[in-house]
């Protein structure tokens, strides 16, 4: 049975939700391996909507098990509200056997109020990238620079302290730096207390749990956030986020070896959107771009932002092909480009050094995509369940993406509900490789 790895393949928000949601339906396990409360998924649940940020959307499942690894950063603040959301709404974190079914890494790394404090710092300033201001960066900081707090040391209060004390020592002259006066032990360990008692039953050996799910042949999503292009190793580095959201992050993040991975899925959007700063050639920056943001609701499901959107970026998604070794793409939202006149898609970049169909990570500021032009749809493409039933202008536009990609798709979206979508394949039964 497989565990499949469901990764974005441009800048986040490739609608992962209602994907992940699909694949979870007959998953045994759905694990959330990387980054924190900067990611977001809206979810429907009895007609009410609710944004979660840590808790994978497989929570809708009643017999599903999730489980935040220790690639993750969690602040606790955040996962007790949404705990209580669940509660609120009546779903169960137990299953039919009474078993807990949301459970985290006991060495994911604690999110504390001067990571947010930090981060809303320097978002003020010169050096600022647009993050998501929930604390993701300096917490990872600390993790690589070995003075994070992990979870599991909620379950030892003195180790808490002296873990919290020597953050803030580390973090003092960087604060008073940045104009504020840094926060005290006793108030920080007093903000995270509430949570403690709440997280304390959830923390397991997340890596023993889902490893033993892979022997046992359990049915696994590794879910992951952000984007391709946010990975602080192969994204648009300095405007990324501080984590390995590409596949190879799965294993590490979750703890699973590579040769355990069945199958890896990218998601990409007919079109791109990018939250934040940072470089983004195939921007709109006209009326086009504003009704691709309206019809698509591109506005981040974290900070409300309006979110930049732009033209599908080929050079981009072969990178993400490669760097991902994607078995198969799943396309999303093609819905939101019908009814304009023409569509484009860039196909490769005119560089200072000449026509290229990579992706010149190091000169995005300075090249001019090369767009091939497309004459757009009118019709509905929600009630689409086969590639026949879609107009034949769109089917043309899939087919050059497909082939220039040089990755199947496996499904294409074509609208928000679950049941519109075309499923060309099942990755569970009918594994790419
Ligand atoms: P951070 O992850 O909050 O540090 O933000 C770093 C960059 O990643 C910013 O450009 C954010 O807008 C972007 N980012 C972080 N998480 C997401 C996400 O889930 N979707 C889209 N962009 C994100």
């Amino acid at each position: 049975m497989p565990a499949i790895v469901i990764v974005g393949a441009q800048w986040g928000d490739e609608g992962k939700g209602k994907i992940v949601d699909i694949y979870t339906e007959r998953a045994d396990m759905v694990v959330r391996f990387g980054g924190g409360p900067n990611a977001g998924h809206t979810l429907v649940v009895g007609g009410e909507k609710l944004v979660v940020r840590l808790v994978p959307s497989g929570i809708l499942r009643a017999d599903t098990t999730c489980v935040l690894a220790q690639g993750m950063v969690i602040d606790p603040r955040s996962l007790v509200t949404e705990l209580d959301e669940l509660e609120r709404r009546g779903i169960r974190t137990v299953d039919s056997a009474g078993e807990r079914r949301l459970l985290v890494s006991d060495r994911a790394h604690v999110i504390l109020p001067y990571h947010v404090l930090v981060d809303g710092l320097r978002e003020k300033g010169k050096g600022a990238i647009g993050t998501t201001k929930r604390g993701v960066g300096p917490c990872y900081e600390d993790k690589v620079a070995r003075r994070g707090v992990p979870l599991g040391a909620f379950r030892d209060p003195a180790r808490l302290r002296e873990l919290v004390t020597r953050a803030i020592e580390a973090w003092t002259p960087i604060i008073r730096d940045l104009g504020e006066a840094p926060p005290s032990v006793d108030e920080t360990l007093a903000a995270v207390e509430p949570s403690r008692a709440r997280i304390l039953p959830l923390l397991v050996d997340s890596q023993a749990l889902v490893e033993r799910a892979v022997r046992e042949g359990k049915k696994i999503v590794l879910e992951g956030a952000q984007g391709t292009l946010l990975d602080v190793d192969h994204g648009t580095y300095p405007f990324v986020t501080s984590s390995t959201p590409t596949a190879g992050g799965a294993c590490v993040g979750a703890g699973v070896g590579p040769t355990r991975i069945d199958e890896v899925v990218g998601l990409v959007k007919a079109y791109t959107t990018r939250v934040g700063g940072g470089p983004f050639p195939t921007e709109l920056h006209d009326d086009v771009g504003e009704r691709i943001r309206k019809v698509g609701a591109e506005f981040g499901s974290v900070t409300g932002r309006p979110r930049r959107t732009g033209w599908l970026d080929l050079p981009a998604l072969r990178y993400a092909v490669r760097v991902n070794g994607l078995d198969a793409l799943a396309i999303t939202k093609l819905d939101v480009l019908t009814g304009l006149d023409e569509v484009k898609v860039c196909v490769a970049y005119d560089t200072p050094r000449g026509r290229t169909r990579d992706l010149p990570m190091d000169e995005l500021d300075h090249v001019t995509p090369v767009y091939e032009s497309f004459p757009g749809w009118k019709q509905d493409l929600a009630g689409a369940r086969t590639m026949a039933e879609l107009p034949a202008e769109a089917r043309s536009y899939l087919e050059l993406v497909e082939r220039e990609a040089g990755c199947p798709f496996i499904l294409v979206s074509v609208g928000p509900a679950r049941d519109e979508t075309i499923v060309l394949r099942d990755p569970f039964t009918t594994p790419g490789r």
